[in-house]
């Protein structure tokens, strides 16, 4: 556990916006964390960084920065090693962790590794349009960008009809494309905070698909999260060891949320980690947190507690 209250009385950059397909959330997690930073008595700034990344950054003025951007240059690595050489201390994790876990790929491959379920894929490479389907994952399966989040581009192929639309999409947002075998069941995301890992949320989106696109994610009421979750206890605890074990093994720091699909039969898989999570007061993290007894505003206090460099 970091020391509660290191940064008290130094000017916390709020970072958010940013350039991603992402933007409009990274603004809404932004304005609610430097919100929780100004109760809490810190003198917060809200650094929006849109083109000039670098200025924005040096120009900043700030102590230490507390990330709140998703997606491209902000959750992949990129703005962290940006900070580390401008010698500014930022919150969540450090440069490799960030840049692994923002490849769904390459996040499943260290998961696997560490012993954490994961659905057989293929990874297609600068494809061409019409490359092929995969031969052995049958249908359906699930078409992403590599490197991605919210749902973008992401489309689950039922039919051979599907696929030649659904490799174009992926391949609008990332020339590496992620071909992954469709987990059928439930759906649950786990947080973790500094190691301790957070109650389960389930989600529920109300389409009926059990598929939880951007529109289920974004639009009120369209999706249930449920806590705690109606499941049975042992697979709840394996989605707490992987979660456990996959974190370690990314060297994920501060605040993080894992997604799993988990079938039928109980088996649990991981999809993803994300690394800088949704945080406005209603998002995902913070439930999971309130539901353990912590306030929204300890949360961030305790994810800016966290913040350094060379992590
Ligand atoms: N292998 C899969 N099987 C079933 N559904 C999936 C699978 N992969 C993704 N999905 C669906 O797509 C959503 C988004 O996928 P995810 O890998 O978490 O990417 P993102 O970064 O966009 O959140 C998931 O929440 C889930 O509903
Ligand atoms: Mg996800």
């Amino acid at each position: 556990m970091p020391e509660k209250g290191r940064y008290r009385g130094k000017t916390v950059g709020v970072f958010l916006g940013g350039e991603s397909s992402e933007r409009e959330v990274s603004l809404r997690t932004g304005a609610a964390a430097a919100a929780a930073l100004r109760r809490l008595g810190y003198p917060a700034r809200e650094i929006d960084l849109r083109g000039g990344w670098l200025d924005g950054i040096r120009n900043s003025g700030v102590d230490v920065a507390f990330l709140a951007l998703h997606g491209r240059f902000g959750e992949d690595g990129c703005i962290q090693g940006a900070l580390e050489l401008a010698r500014i201390p930022y919150t969540g994790s450090g440069v490799a962790a960030s840049a692994l876990s923002m490849s769904k790929v390459l996040a499943k491959r260290v998961a696997a590794s560490a012993g954490v379920p994961v659905a057989p894929d293929v990874l297609y490479e600068g494809s061409p349009p019409d490359a092929p389907p995969p031969p052995d994952l049958g249908f359906p399966f699930v078409v992403k960008p590599d490197r991605e989040g919210s749902t973008v581009g992401i489309s689950i192929v039922r039919g051979p009809e599907d696929w030649g639309p659904a490799l174009s999409e992926a391949g609008k947002f990332d020339r590496r494309v992620l071909v992954e075998a469709y987990i059928p069941g439930r759906e649950i995301t786990v947080g973790i905070l500094n190691g301790r890992v957070l109650p389960a949320i389930e989600i529920v989106p109300k389409s009926g698909s059990g598929f939880y696109d951007y529109t289920s994610k974004y639009t009120a009421g369209q999706t249930e999260y449920v806590i705690p979750v109606p499941m049975d206890r042992d697979i709840l605890v394996r989605a707490a060891e992987y979660t456990r074990k996959a974190s370690a093994a990314l060297s994920l720091r501060g605040a993080a949320r894992l997604d799993y699909r988990v079938d039928p039969a109980g088996n649990v898989f991981f999809l993803e980690a994300n690394t800088i999570p949704g945080m406005t007061e209603t998002s995902l993290l913070p439930k999971a947190a309130k539901f353990d007894g912590m306030s929204f505003d300890d949360l961030v206090e305790e994810i800016l507690d966290d913040a350094g460099l060379g992590k």
